[in-house]
């Protein structure tokens, strides 16, 4: 038998823990080698059973590994899926598997509920490339351009834009302000790539994902050499000439229906590692070439700090009021022009 400590008592693998867990190991055995299970159950079943003690539910972003993403979260999906579920959910304690700005965007859209986040240094390097007096700044230097501002921003990067938007939506808040130039912020990449599909001029800002800025575009043309027929799809937060080599560019649920919808014999997901994992556990029949680059503040996240975290109801995510206030207002807006009620 294996036994772990935890932060309470010891955990162990034992015939019962492998009997209520056998259900999700099927699920991902393809992507979790059966030695690692024994370390990944017990906290699993754990986990499971103190979510219902706390009235908790777990949402999980696309880039968590496959035991988070398949073994334990209600709800998962990309930015703005987590956004919107977490202002439906009605569980009185959200544990937020992404990073901070997701945490914070769940309080400002529900500030009533407890939200935790299981790792308070799960940042991102987009959120942290810009303050709100340069926000300020900007807005003197382009008066009367909106701020449109992409969620991966602190709640008071929010509080101080007109509207956000995420990958998957990008293009269309852009376009439903009805202005003839907005300053966008703060994803240079992405930004340029909404440049690239509309009229609207716009006014960028330098910030960039530290995972996505690494690929290269003359290593996407390689795997093309070496692996005849094979599909490339890419999230917006890459480079130019990177989304130039793709077959498919879109959020990271994007690249998850494109896949579904495609069914390609050979696929590259160009954004995090766990991507891939995450989608090949439905889709066997798909070979998934893996270029892994890792996001260290996703990759905060684990197993034991979550249920550390469902233990001493830590780490609590606050926002303060006035900036929740005029937060919610911009991440509104946004969910509003989804729902097709304009902006
Ligand atoms: P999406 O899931 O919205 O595509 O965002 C990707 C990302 O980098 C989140 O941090
Ligand atoms: Fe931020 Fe990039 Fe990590 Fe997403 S993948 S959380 S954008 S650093």
């Amino acid at each position: 038998m294996t036994t772990f400590e935890t932060s309470r008592a010891t955990l162990e693998y034992t015939p019962a823990v492998a009997a209520a867990t056998a259900e999700v190991y099927e699920r991902v055995r393809a992507v979790v080698p059966p030695l690692e299970w024994p370390v990944h159950a017990p906290y699993i079943d754990a986990i499971q059973r103190l979510k219902k003690t706390r009235g908790a539910v777990v949402l999980a972003h696309n880039y968590q590994t496959p035991e988070i993403f398949h073994g334990l979260a209600d709800l998962s999906g990309d930015s703005l899926a987590l956004a919107q579920q977490a202002a439906e959910t009605d569980a009185d304690v959200i544990v937020m598997c992404g990073v901070h700005f997701m945490a914070e965007t769940a309080k400002i859209l529900s500030p009533e509920k407890t939200v935790l986040i299981p790792d308070l240094e799960a940042g991102c390097s987009l959120a942290s490339s810009i303050t709100a007096a340069d926000v300020r700044l900007l807005r003197e230097r382009y008066p009367g351009a909106p701020v449109v501002t992409y969620v991966n921003t602190s709640a008071e990067i929010k509080a101080e834009s007109d509207i956000c938007c995420t990958s998957s939506n990008a293009v269309e808040i852009v376009e439903s302000l009805g202005a003839g130039r907005v300053i966008f912020l703060p994803d240079e990449f992405l930004g340029r790539y909404v440049a690239g599909r509309t009229a609207v001029e716009i006014i960028l800002w330098h910030g960039h994902c530290e995972v996505h800025e690494r690929f290269r575009a003359e290593d996407l043309r390689a795997y093309r050499e070496s692996y005849p027929g094979i599909q490339i799809f890419a999230h917006p937060e890459c480079p130019p000439d990177v989304l130039a080599e793709a077959d498919y560019v879109g959020s990271t649920s994007g690249l998850i229906r494109h896949v579904e919808a495609t069914r390609p014999e050979r696929v590259m997901l160009v954004t995090e590692c766990s991507m891939s994992d995450n989608v090949a556990v439905a889709h066997p029949e798909v070979e998934f070439i893996r270029p892994c680059e890792l996001c260290p503040h996703m990759k905060q996240i684990t197993l034991p700090k979550i249920l550390r975290s469902l233990e001493q109801m830590q780490h609590e995510v606050t926002v303060a009021p006035d900036v929740a206030d005029r937060a919610r207002l911009a991440v509104e807006r946004m969910l509003a022009v989804g729902r097709g009620a304009g902006g």
